[in-house]
């Protein structure tokens, strides 16, 4: 069996993956056209043609353009409804997926942005068997103040919400800015995330796991900072790791020396991500199977990588459980079923 072959069945999670970057160009132009909004593109291709960028700053503006064309509450249905068939058709069980609601400020009424996109997860639930969740981001350019509004304003539908992190422009926006943010989730009861050491420094992971936050997206930064990797293996603290938007975003150079399975060795929990599929060009099989291909990983270690998503995710006890399961189940089944190439000596 190919490590292709291996991941297309591999039960997976998503654990960082921003409904609003899920938009397919095909429909960012069909939801301007339905919701009279003016873009600078005409055509799916044109805009696949502008996803190219020199940093998180200039992806971001074009993010942001692309949340324009939301406007209503079945859009934001139709949005996460196309996701979750997506990531069913992927192998995903389980995905934790991000909002933000501050993207839609003035345009679209928070209860139309949750209402849709919790409607879809509950319909997802049934017909398609994936567990989704949902957890709000604050954007981390704005002041805190507006975090602390953000959680006010979504109170109404807390018991409904998985957790709340916070993401954007990184650089000059430490996690320390927004201690009483977190500080108050916390004291709300939600699980927290939060961006860091994606373009910014380690010292963001440290200041993350001081808010504590128990999951750092990306903290790719870590990986350069022994003191902080036992850190976080110390503490048990998960990283949803994201290679092509990595990759896209120039946060590397290549994947080839991409840090996961050192994370991992060294007894980090990491996951597999995929951040903002259509814009980085790839979705979470996608992000595995690029790993196999410039990492060369065996079968074994994208098991161990689809186990630790399991175990980095919010769900029940007894639901990581039952996903590590049918990961070793698959890796069991697979090792039986033909000699496995890649783990060939
Ligand atoms: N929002 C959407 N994608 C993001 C990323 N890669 N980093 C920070 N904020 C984001
Ligand atoms: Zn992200």
């Amino acid at each position: 069996m190919t490590a292709a072959d291996f991941v297309a069945a591999l039960p997976k999670t998503e654990l960082h993956v921003h409904l609003e970057g899920t938009l397919e160009p095909e429909d960012l132009v069909r939801f301007a056209a339905r919701n009279g909004v003016e873009l600078p593109w005409r055509s799916p291709d044109e805009v696949r043609a502008a996803y190219s960028y020199t940093g998180l700053d200039e992806f971001l503006r074009l993010y942001y353009l692309g949340c324009t064309v939301l406007h209503t509450r079945a859009d934001f249905h139709e949005l996460t409804a196309a996701y979750l068939r997506r990531a069913a058709a992927d192998g995903v069980r389980r995905a934790e997926m991000f909002v933000s609601p501050q993207s839609f400020l003035g345009r679209v009424a928070v209860a139309d942005v949750l209402g849709g996109v919790l409607d879809a997860i509950a319909d997802a639930r049934t017909d398609l068997g994936v567990d989704g969740a949902v957890l709000v981001i604050a954007q981390r350019h704005r002041t805190e103040a507006e975090a602390l509004e953000l959680l006010d304003a979504v109170a109404p539908w807390q018991d409904s919400l998985l957790g709340v992190g916070l993401g954007g422009a990184e650089l000059g926006n430490p996690p320390s800015r927004f201690a009483r943010f977190f500080a108050d989730a916390r004291r709300r009861g939600y699980r927290l995330t939060c961006h860091a050491g994606e373009e910014g420094p380690a010292g963001y992971v440290r200041e993350a796991l001081d808010c504590g936050v128990e999951r750092i997206d990306h903290g790719i930064a870590a990986a350069d900072d022994p003191a902080l990797v036992a850190r976080l293996r110390d503490e048990g603290v998960p990283l949803t790791m994201c290679p092509l938007s990595n990759l896209r975003l120039r946060v590397v150079d290549d994947l080839a020396g991409y840090p996961i399975m050192a994370l991992h060795d060294a007894g980090v929990v990491v996951s597999v991500n995929s951040d903002d599929p259509p814009y980085f060009g790839g979705y979470v099989a996608d992000n595995h199977r690029a790993l196999a291909e410039h990492l060369g990983l065996s079968t074994a270690q994208l098991a161990a990588l689809a186990r630790s998503g399991f175990r980095a995710s919010f769900a029940p006890a007894d639901e990581i459980a039952a996903g590590v399961a049918a990961v070793e189940d698959h890796e069991a089944r697979a090792a039986g079923s033909q000699p496995n190439v890649a783990d060939a000596p």
